[in-house]
């Protein structure tokens, strides 16, 4: 039987003509439509404490929870719930396919917010890299609760709207959230202090930046004290050699054919991962964390406690964008995971 990738390797070869549309990605997914997203964010928050709501009150209103129902009704959304053997008729299907493992399932059992929870609560220091407005740092303060006091959070962010807004909920509560402008394409995260332990992840940011830098790797290996570090991204699919180095020489025919191909890869175990490669493709999202990735976890002093490939979960209910989780821990002197 042919193999499907080879199948669509072979297909793409044929496609020399078809060229992608980019219209919508640039405007999607720029700096400048994070600023205006985030000032809206911060212009309901500032509407809500003046109301006098409290923290989790405001928060469940802005981004209300579990999301685990997927308001789209696309064909695709619908055929794959059908082929799973689930009723896909009523306004509004309450089984979606979600995706683990590279396959399309009816279920996740991974929050990846509870494992950073988890962490947190071993860390001094908390950092966010790509933080929007900080509410990821503001559950985890609900779920603290007083021991944020021992704790000082830390919500770097890119857009100045979302840096202002964590600012101004963390002094409108008292929180210990300091907020700052940061960069993945020329980081600097050496102002955080390194004489205790830190936790410093990612949650669907470096998703944004077609090409992070090395720096930030380099400079958790200069901290002094233990550093945990999680990925929560949509990066599963770069461990496909040949769809990296599709990307990297911007082979547009290779793309079109995986797009023609799709619905044949959907029993592999490589699903999620093409659809994933897919949509990093349509809205140029990142394509060398994986790889930068791996090469910090060789060094001597990191062990990888755990990856979990291609699923979905709370904040995340897009099964072709689907979330990787890798969890890593650096100790300045070498010992077992
Ligand atoms: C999808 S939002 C995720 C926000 C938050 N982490 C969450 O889980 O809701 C992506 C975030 O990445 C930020 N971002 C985009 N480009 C960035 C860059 N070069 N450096 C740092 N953050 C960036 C955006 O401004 C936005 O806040």
């Amino acid at each position: 039987m042919t193999d499907p990738f080879d199948e669509f390797l072979r297909m793409a070869a044929e496609l020399r003509s078809l060229r992608r549309s980019t219209k919508t990605a640039d405007l999607l997914y720029s700096k400048e439509a994070y600023e205006g997203h985030w000032s809206k964010v911060k212009d309901s928050i500032t509407e809500s404490i003046a109301a006098g709501e409290d923290l989790p009150t405001i928060l469940s209103s802005l981004r209300p929870r579990p999301q685990m129902t997927r308001k789209s009704r696309s064909p695709a959304m619908l055929s794959i719930t059908k082929s799973l053997g689930f009723d896909v008729d009523g306004a509004r299907p309450t089984i979606r396919p979600t995706a683990v493992n590279g396959y399309f399932v009816p279920s996740a059992n991974i929050e990846p917010m509870y494992e950073i929870l988890k962490v947190a609560r071993e860390s001094k220091y908390i950092v966010e890299l790509g933080a929007g407005p900080g509410w990821n740092l503001l559950d985890l303060c609900i779920w603290l609760g007083r021991k944020i006091r021992e704790k000082v959070f830390y919500g770097l962010e890119y857009a100045s709207s979302g840096v202002e807004t964590i600012n101004f909920v963390s002094q409108s509560f008292n929180l210990p959230i300091l907020g700052h402008q940061f960069n993945f394409m020329d980081p600097d995260i050496s102002y955080i202090p390194d004489n205790e332990s830190a936790l410093i992840f990612t949650h669907h940011s470096i998703e944004q930046v077609e090409n992070i830098s090395k720096k930030l790797y380099d400079q958790i290996l200069e901290r002094k004290s233990t550093t945990h570090v999680i990925h929560v991204e949509p990066i599963g699919w770069q461990r496909f050699p040949e769809i990296i180095d599709a990307r990297k020489n911007n082979d547009e025919v290779f793309f079109q054919a995986l797009n023609v191909k799709k619905n044949s890869l959907l029993d592999t175990s490589f699903a999620a991962a093409a659809f994933s490669a897919l949509h990093s493709w349509k809205v140029h999202y990142n394509i060398n964390a994986l790889s930068l990735i791996d090469e910090f976890k060789k060094h001597a002093n990191v062990h990888e406690i755990e990856r979990v490939i291609d699923f979905n979960h709370s904040y995340n209910a897009n099964p072709f964008n689907a979330s990787t989780y890798i969890r890593l821990r650096y100790d300045p002197v070498c010992s077992p995971p």
